[in-house]
């Protein structure tokens, strides 16, 4: 049985695998600038603690859950109860949705990387737009369908090859190349005039952000949800990696290494992108743009040589995103895998993985065609937003943001409902019904010691379900406030 449902090769490739899907989009557009408009360094001190004291032990209770159970999100909690299953289709709903919005944004990546590429071989990469191309490329539909559909099949071809073979083998190899390159760019902004202001706006100590309740309030917040999406938790992706981890891992030390991994790459992230936009003038906080015009900007004006950063940094981009989708796929083909398996069937990777494929595919279509609601480009796309299938006018006040874009709509429906709500009632599952022994015991298993017990016990039962729910009133507040 555990033979034929395979399992990592390493524990070194599982660390990889873990560690590519935490790092992702989340890592590099969203650290740096919320860490640099909540108070830079305060942010940094929230962020930490609550990755301590809430994001590891998430983790450790989503890789508990996983390996004790040997199934994916669906049937692991099905094997706790059979009435919970349902805990664990909220994940695989929450995967699916991000993945249509996540699989256009790493599309797009693929484009600009394209483009540099083009340029660095002497052609013009960017149809003659160079700097307005962000405005341009979001109504030039046929390539937004196009590179969709390329970085689909990008998944696929990973997804395929299964845990070991696809999966593990290529997240061995991105995610230090990945590491390295993060470090080859970080040390060239630092040479630029003016980057020091970037430093100054991430590490000055700015505290008052944190000193009226609300502020206090609001930096918990944004730091935690920035957490949840950062670290892949809430939604079945570490139940399902941790579900092919062998017995013999040291199961505590590995929920410790993944967030250390994730918050060091977000914090090279900021000390790459922040002061990279101080050297060229530019504003932190333009959310996806800063990702695609701002960035292009930046490296399209150095010159030839920037034609080389630009394609190395989208390449590094692809990489994050596209180790973070394929663990978002997973969580849907091996949900499918247990199903089949369960029935005494053998179940196809590849036909289940080409099928999820192609639904959000389908799904993500909307998203790539409504040229993101027209808010940046101030003209709508051909498939309508949201807001325009309410009738309501372009611009209009008091739009909710949430029907702002398809993009924005199934953000809110992932990141901001379904994670968090996944994340509580897990946490209040194991704190309170399945009880923290099992944690226990499943740590024990390999041989090593459970450390902490009753800070553990404390997170469980009270800490964590406390800072989750924090996080969901935050999320709709606001998205529907
Ligand atoms: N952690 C990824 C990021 O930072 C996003 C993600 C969330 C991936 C949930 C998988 C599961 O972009």
């Amino acid at each position: 049985m555990e033979q034929e449902r395979g399992s990592w090769g390493t524990n070194f490739g599982f660390l990889m695998a873990a560690v590519g899907s935490a790092v992702g989009l989340g890592n590099i557009w969203g650290f740096p600038y919320k860490m640099g408009n909540n108070g830079g360094f305060a942010f940094l001190i929230v962020y930490l603690l609550l990755v301590v004291f809430v994001g590891a032990v998430v983790m450790l209770g989503e890789l508990a859950i996983g390996r004790k159970t040997g199934l994916g999100a669906v049937g692991a909690y099905g094997q706790f109860s059979k009435k919970h299953r349902w805990v664990g289709g909220i994940g695989v709903a929450a995967a699916f949705f991000l993945l249509t919005f996540y699989n256009v944004l790493g599309g797009l990546v693929m484009r600009y990387m394209m483009g540099f590429l083009l340029q660095l071989m002497g052609v013009d990469g960017f149809n003659g737009q160079e700097m307005s191309f962000w405005n341009y490329i979001l109504h030039d539909y046929g390539s937004m369908v196009f590179f969709h559909i390329v970085f689909v099949v990008s998944n696929i071809i990973i997804v395929m090859g299964g845990i070991e073979a696809g999966i593990e083998k290529f997240t061995t190899v991105a995610m230090p190349a990945l590491f390295f390159m993060l470090l080859f760019v970080i040390i060239y902004v630092a040479t630029q005039p003016g980057a020091i202001e970037g430093y100054k706006f991430m590490l000055t100590p700015n505290l008052e952000p944190l000193s009226s309740v609300e502020g206090f309030f609001s930096v918990v917040k944004t730091a935690a949800g920035q957490m949840f999406f950062s670290l892949s938790l809430g939604m079945g992706a570490m139940i399902t990696y941790g579900s092919y981890l062998n017995k013999g891992e040291d199961l505590q030390k590995n929920s410790w290494i993944i967030p250390a991994c994730d918050t060091l790459v977000a914090v090279m992230a900021a000390c790459a992108v922040l002061p990279g936009c101080a050297a060229f003038g530019l504003d932190y906080a333009s959310g996806p743009s800063l990702l695609f015009n701002t960035m292009q900007n930046v490296f399209l004006s150095m010159g030839t040589f920037g034609n080389l950063f630009g394609f190395l940094f989208y390449f590094l981009v692809f990489i994050a995103a596209v180790t973070s989708s394929i663990s978002l796929f997973e969580v849907i083909v091996t949900w499918k895998l247990d199903q089949a398996r369960e029935r005494g069937k053998k179940g196809n990777r590849t036909v289940i993985i080409c099928v999820a494929a192609a639904v959000s595919f389908a799904i993500g279509l909307p998203v790539a065609l409504d040229a993101i609601g027209g808010w940046f480009t101030q003209k709508p796309g051909i498939v309508p937003a949201p807001y325009q299938l309410l009738g309501m006018e372009f611009g209009a006040e008091g739009v909710p943001m949430f029907i702002d874009a398809w993009l924005d709509f199934f953000d809110v429906l992932s990141e901001g409902i379904l994670m968090p709500l996944g994340a509580l009632i897990m946490t209040v599952l194991i704190g309170w019904v399945y009880k923290t022994n099992f944690v226990r015991e499943e740590c024990e298993i390999s041989g090593h010691k459970y450390r902490l017990p009753k800070v553990y016990e404390a997170c469980f039962k009270f800490i964590t379900p406390i800072g989750v729910t924090i996080v969901l009133i935050g999320q709709i507040m606001d998205f529907f406030l």
